[in-house]
C-alpha cells in the first residue's frame, strides 16, 4: 500500500514533467538556417532562404533594415507586404517535421537593394527572434570630389602627402602615377597606398599625378591632381660680360627660374630702370617657371657703361645678377 502510494507520486510527476518538455518542444520556434552573407552585382537575381523549426502557426516575415532599429517589413509568411514587381516570396512547408523555408528572390538587383535583411518569427507582441544577413552590391570605384584635392601646393624642401579616396565595392584599392609616366619622386613608376608622400619636395616634382582607383567592378577610376612646387628665384646669365660700341643697340639678359612667378626689374646705379625712349625691359614667361627679362638699350651713350642688375623677387626669396657693359678695346690697325 505504501509502495504503490509513493509508485503513483512518481508517475504523476513523471508525466507532468514530458509534458511540459514536449509542449516547449512542440511550441518554441528556432530559425535554424538563414543564408549567408551575400554579394551581388547590379542586374542580378538573388534569394536568400530562412529555416524555422516548430514554425506551426506563427508569423515569419522577411524585413529590411532601413536605420540602426528601424525596419520595413517586406513579407509576411506567403505574402507580400510590399510590392515591388522584383520581389517574390515562396514558403515551402515540410508538416511533418513542423518546419518552413521562407525564400525570398529578387530580380535585378539595384544598389538600394544593399543592406541588412531580418527574418523574424514574432512571438508575442513585445517578442521576436531574428537573424540577419547582409546584402552588398559591387559597385565601381569612384574617386572622391570632397576628399581628393585637385592640386596642392609645396615649398621646395618640405614633405609633401596628397591623399585620394575612393568608393566602391569592393573597397578600391588606389595607386599613383605621373602624367606622362614620368619618374615617380621616390623612383619607379609608380606607387600603391590612399597616399602618395614626396619627400623634400624638388621643383622638379612639379607635374600632374594620376590617382587611380581600381576594385575590378567596371573600369578603374582615375583622376589628375597638379602638384606646384614654390621655389625662390635662380638667376642665370648667358652673357654676364657685354662689349658694345658707343651709339650701337645692346642687348642685356637674365633668365630668372621661379614659382610663383617673379617680379624682375633692372637697377643701374642703385635706381630702377623704367622703359623710356633709350631703354625697353621685356620679361617673357619662357615656361612654366622661368622667365627671360631683355634690357635693350637702342643707343648707348658714354653713361650707359658700368654695372647693370637684374633683381628677381618671389614670396619666397630674392636672387640678382650683375651684368656689365663695356666699350670695346678697337685694335688698331697697324700701318
Ligand atoms: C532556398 O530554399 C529552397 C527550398 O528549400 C532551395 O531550393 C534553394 O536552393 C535555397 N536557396 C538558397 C540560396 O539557399
Ligand atoms: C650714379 O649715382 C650717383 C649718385 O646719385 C651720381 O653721382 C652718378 O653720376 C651716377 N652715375 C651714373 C653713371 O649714372
Ligand atoms: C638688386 O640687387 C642689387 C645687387 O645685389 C642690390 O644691391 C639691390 O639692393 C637690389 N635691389 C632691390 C630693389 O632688391
Amino acid at each position: 500500500m505504501h509502495f504503490s502510494r509513493l509508485n503513483n507520486v512518481w508517475w504523476g510527476f513523471l508525466v507532468w514533467y514530458c509534458a511540459l518538455a514536449s509542449v516547449a518542444a512542440t511550441t518554441a520556434p528556432v530559425i535554424s538556417d538563414i543564408t549567408a552573407d551575400l554579394v551581388s552585382s547590379v542586374g542580378d537575381d538573388i534569394e536568400f532562404n530562412c529555416t524555422v523549426e516548430n514554425v506551426g502557426r506563427m508569423s515569419v516575415s522577411w524585413a529590411k533594415r532601413t536605420s540602426e532599429i528601424g525596419s520595413v517589413v517586406l513579407s509576411m509568411r506567403s505574402i507580400l507586404s510590399l510590392s515591388d514587381p522584383r520581389y517574390t516570396i515562396v514558403e515551402t512547408l515540410d508538416d511533418k517535421a513542423n518546419r518552413a523555408t521562407y525564400t525570398f528572390k529578387i530580380t535585378k538587383i539595384e544598389s538600394t537593394d544593399m543592406g541588412v535583411y531580418e527574418c523574424q518569427v514574432i512571438l508575442t507582441a513585445t517578442d521576436k527572434i531574428t537573424k540577419k544577413l547582409s546584402l552588398s552590391i559591387k559597385h565601381p570605384a569612384i574617386i572622391s570630389e570632397e576628399r581628393t584635392p585637385k592640386s596642392m601646393l609645396v615649398t621646395e624642401g618640405q614633405n609633401l602627402e596628397v591623399n585620394c579616396y575612393a568608393d566602391g565595392f569592393p573597397q578600391p584599392t588606389i595607386s599613383w602615377e605621373r602624367e606622362n609616366r614620368a619618374i615617380m619622386p621616390a623612383g619607379g613608376t609608380n606607387s600603391e597606398g590612399h597616399t602618395l608622400r614626396i619627400k623634400e619636395a624638388h621643383r622638379l616634382d612639379r607635374g600632374g599625378y594620376y590617382c587611380i582607383a581600381s576594385n575590378g567592378v567596371g573600369q578603374p577610376d582615375r583622376r589628375l591632381i597638379r602638384i606646384e612646387v614654390e621655389f625662390r628665384p635662380q638667376i642665370s646669365v648667358q652673357r654676364p660680360k657685354i662689349a658694345q660700341m658707343l651709339n650701337h643697340a645692346a642687348e642685356l639678359e637674365c633668365t630668372v627660374q621661379a614659382y610663383p612667378a617673379p617680379a624682375v626689374f633692372w637697377y643701374r646705379n642703385g635706381s630702377k630702370l623704367q622703359s623710356n625712349s633709350n631703354y625697353q625691359i621685356s620679361n617673357t614667361a619662357s615656361s612654366h617657371e622661368a622667365t627671360t627679362s631683355v634690357l635693350r638699350i637702342s643707343s648707348i651713350n658714354e653713361l650707359d657703361f658700368g654695372d647693370y642688375y637684374c633683381n628677381a623677387t618671389n614670396k619666397l626669396g630674392h636672387a640678382d645678377a650683375r651684368l656689365h657693359l663695356f666699350q670695346p678695346v678697337i685694335p688698331v690697325p697697324s700701318m
